[in-house]
């Protein structure tokens, strides 16, 4: 038993040193006969811009880096990377694809990398993350998501960067993000967002950097930023904010916080003001573009306003001075009445005396 095996594997050796010595003799790039440049000892297999329609099936098996992008692939089908299960990276950018089958990289269970970009995909079941225990880094920018399901994720257990920026995406279920407790970077700017719900990143507590601009979000829920302890970058510029609660970013419990809000149409009143000076005031967080934060409902055509001038002073002046004129003319209504009184006594006082005196004559 033991002999054969030996045996076996002494002539598998046998068999593979002179083809590794041939090719190396030969040429480090060997030209296969499908548009591939197959580079053995880097064990890439580069098939990018040749037309392809499917994924090709006669790769070889050795293979850790397949650069698909720019083709013409469409759909990805079920077996389509059986033969290539030692991959670690995988660039299927630039194509159409619009349907992978269930579970399609369910035995790339050593890939790192993941490129999806630019493609059409508008769904994403459970059976996409299948087997992608080990990657680390995935990209499925410019699709076209509308909402990410608790279950299109479940199975990234490692995942460190996700790019989900310029689809369409509207709705995040609760759990959507709930197995990754991994992740770093989250790139969801250029969608469709309007609201961010409590739970929507809980277990993100390794979270570094979440990039939300180009969204139309217009409210956050009180909570929803308290789960993101590790929040080194939160960027909300060039959404939909007129306004922001204190407790939404002091619930932030983290060590230092970076926030972006400009290109907000921030509706400026007083009570806002003392929201950002508090904030302002919170040690562990830093509001780099305060000086930015414009007031659209303060823009006037040979003036505008920005959330840290001081158009409250203005309006407790206006107030202070009306109120002091109110003050003022009741005094002063006051006053006369009070004169007006005394001389309407003199003169009672006057025809008291008279009619005493006539009242003493008679
Ligand atoms: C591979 O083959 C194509 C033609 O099919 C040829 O133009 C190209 O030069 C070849 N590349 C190498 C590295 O041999
Ligand atoms: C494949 O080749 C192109 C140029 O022909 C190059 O830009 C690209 O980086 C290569 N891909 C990989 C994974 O090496
Ligand atoms: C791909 O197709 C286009 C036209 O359809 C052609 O011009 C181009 O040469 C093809 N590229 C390859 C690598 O076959
Ligand atoms: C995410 O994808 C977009 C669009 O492809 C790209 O411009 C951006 O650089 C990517 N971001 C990161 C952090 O990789
Ligand atoms: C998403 O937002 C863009 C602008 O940011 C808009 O053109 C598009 O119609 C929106 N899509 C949906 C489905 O709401
Ligand atoms: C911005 O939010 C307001 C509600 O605060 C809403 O009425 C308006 O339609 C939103 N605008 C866009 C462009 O989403
Ligand atoms: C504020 O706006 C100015 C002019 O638009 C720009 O140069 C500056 O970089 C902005 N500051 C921040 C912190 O983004
Ligand atoms: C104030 O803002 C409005 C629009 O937001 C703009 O049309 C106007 O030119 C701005 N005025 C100044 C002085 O910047």
């Amino acid at each position: 038993m033991t002999d054969t095996k030996l045996r076996t594997s002494r002539m598998h050796l046998l068999f593979v040193l002179p083809l590794v010595l041939e090719v190396q003799s030969i040429s480090m790039i060997h030209n296969f006969t499908y548009d591939c440049t197959c580079h053995l000892e880097l064990k890439i297999a580069n098939c990018t811009s040749s037309n392809f329609t499917h994924v090709p099936t006669t790769l070889p098996p050795f293979t850790e880096q397949l650069d698909l992008s720019l083709n013409h692939l469409s759909a990805i089908h079920p077996q389509a990377f059986h033969s290539v299960r030692r991959l670690r990276v995988l660039l299927l950018n630039d194509n159409m694809i619009a349907m992978l089958a269930d579970g399609v990289f369910s035995l790339l269970e050593g890939l790192l990398r993941l490129d999806l970009s630019r493609n059409r995909i508008s769904f994403l079941g459970e059976g996409f993350s299948r087997g992608l225990g080990s990657l680390r880094d995935l990209s499925l920018a410019e699709n076209r998501l509308a909402s990410l399901d608790s279950s299109c994720f479940v199975h990234f257990d490692a995942l460190q960067r996700l790019n989900l920026s310029h689809n369409a995406i509207e709705t995040i279920k609760t759990r959507a993000f709930g197995s990754m407790s991994t992740l770093r970077q989250l790139q969801l700017n250029s969608n469709n967002l309007t609201v961010l719900k409590n739970g929507i990143f809980s277990m993100l507590r390794n979270l570094e950097v979440v990039n939300l601009h180009h969204n139309q979000i217009h409210y956050l829920d009180v909570g929803v930023l308290s789960p993101l302890t590790s929040l080194a970058l939160l960027d909300l510029t060039n959404n939909n904010l007129s306004t922001i609660q204190f407790k939404t970013f002091l619930s932030l419990n983290t060590y230092s916080t970076h926030i972006m809000l400009q290109g907000n149409p921030w509706d400026c009143d007083c009570d806002l003001q003392r929201v950002f000076q508090k904030l302002c005031n919170v040690k562990r967080l830093f509001l780099d573009d305060y000086d930015n934060l414009t007031c659209v409902n303060l823009d006037e055509s040979d003036r505008n306003y920005t959330m840290k001038e001081e158009f409250c002073t203005a309006e407790m002046v206006t107030v202070l001075v009306i109120t002091m004129t109110v003050v003022i003319t009741v005094v002063a209504a006051i006053v006369m009445a009070e004169k007006k009184r005394k001389k309407k006594n003199k003169e009672k006082h006057w025809t008291e005396v008279g009619e005493l005196a006539c009242a003493s004559q008679d």
